[in-house]
């Protein structure tokens, strides 16, 4: 179902796309080492990145970094050991990979028992397993004319881990043809600052990247979009609601999904679009703060641009009414660069002005309200 709200597995539940579903499965064939999926929150990259896999019967380890760093506020050795214990665990009772076990068993710090793959080793020694795991993982892949994607979603949250990843993909890159890592990334300039792909000291100077970026859907693709949802349950919707609706959410899927399901349990009404907003700047509000409290001045600039003070001038002049003292330009600059960088906010070009906007409609309510 096109409304089911969890990320999308199957094709079959998974609108269009196909575009970009090809640019990855071609990317991966290919033999491409890393691959980037970027795209704002909630615009459908761990979608992509499953339904593709799923579809093309691409055997991959997935891990959900953000999660992670949810659950620890840091991503820990203990984590990782974890997440990929089972993620071979996954990957080895599908049929079709089930294979990988004689592979596995072979491994020190690795145990297998039935079809159970356990390790052994303390989450300290997670290095040690990963570097002949990932080994392992290709000469299976090699072996079986298959490639096997490791993804990492949400991948700038890596930079919280003590575990040098940067140096890991590395290796995979110049060593393991087999294996192509994926990195997915809502805060795009973050990834790009944690991979440091044009810094000579870093693991991954020079490195080649192929990028994938996911675009909100035009109106038309909203409108097309939620037609086909309230179509699978029979409920034929009025095309005011609809147009107000594809108009409200700025083409972000995930808002549209929240609006179709919420539409569905409760009724469709105008009432579910304002509802939505309501529910969705709730779930906002949660990353917002954990921003609020690096600095304050996030809110104050945020504040600014959703009343309208888009362009520099008036931000700044917005902050300094709210502190009572002028702000440095370079500390503004600051702010706003990495509000950028976190996909919240972007610059337009309106009239030959730079002018900054939320990008998120949802977020813009979230942050007045
Ligand atoms: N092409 C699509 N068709 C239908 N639903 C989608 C599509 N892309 C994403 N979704 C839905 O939108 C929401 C956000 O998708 P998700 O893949 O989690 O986005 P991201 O990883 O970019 O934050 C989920 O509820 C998911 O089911
Ligand atoms: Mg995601």
């Amino acid at each position: 179902m096109l409304f089911d709200e969890f990320v999308k597995e199957n094709i079959k539940d998974f609108y269009d796309r196909r575009r970009e579903m090809e640019l990855l499965k071609n990317g991966i064939f290919e033999c491409r080492r890393i691959i980037l999926i970027l795209g704002i929150r909630r615009i459908g990259k761990s979608s992509l990145i499953k339904v593709t896999l799923n579809h093309n019967k691409i055997p991959y380890i997935y891990i959900d970094v953000r999660s992670i760093y949810r659950q620890y506020n840091y991503i820990s050795s203990y984590a990782i050991h974890y997440a990929l214990e089972s993620a071979l665990n996954r990957l080895s009772k599908s049929s079709f990979w089930s294979k990988l076990l004689d592979y596995l068993k072979n491994i020190r710090g690795v145990s297998v028992m039935g079809v159970e793959v356990r390790f052994s080793e303390s989450p300290q020694k997670i290095m040690m397993i990963m570097s002949q795991l990932f080994n392992v993982l290709n000469d299976w892949a090699s072996d079986n004319r298959s490639k096997i994607a490791l993804v990492f979603d949400e991948a700038q949250y890596l930079r919280y881990s003590k575990i040098n990843f940067r140096s890991i993909i590395a290796y995979i890159y110049d060593n393991l043809p087999y294996i192509t890592v994926i990195l997915s990334g809502s805060e795009v300039g973050l990834l790009h600052d944690f991979l440091k792909v044009n810094d000579p000291r870093s693991e991954l100077y020079g490195r080649y990247m192929y990028e994938i970026v996911l675009k909100r859907f035009n109106r038309e693709q909203s409108i097309d979009f939620l037609y086909k949802g309230f179509q699978e349950y029979g409920i034929e919707p009025p095309v005011d609601i609809i147009e107000e609706a594809a108009n409200a959410f700025g083409g972000i899927v995930g808002w549209l999904v929240y609006f179709g399901r919420l539409s569905v349990d409760r009724g469709l009404s105008r009432e579910a679009i304002i509802e939505t907003f309501i529910r969705g700047s709730k779930l906002v509000k949660e990353e917002l703060f954990k921003l609020y409290e690096r600095s304050p001045r996030y809110r104050y600039v945020l504040e600014a641009i959703a009343q309208g003070n888009t362009t520099w001038s008036s931000i700044k002049k917005y902050i300094t009414a709210r502190e009572l003292k002028p702000i440095y330009d370079s500390a503004l600059y600051e702010i706003l660069l990495t509000l950028e960088k976190m996909g919240i906010v972007e610059k337009i070009l309106e009239k030959g002005e730079i002018k900054y906007r939320i990008v998120d409609p949802v977020l813009q309510y979230a942050v007045t309200h």
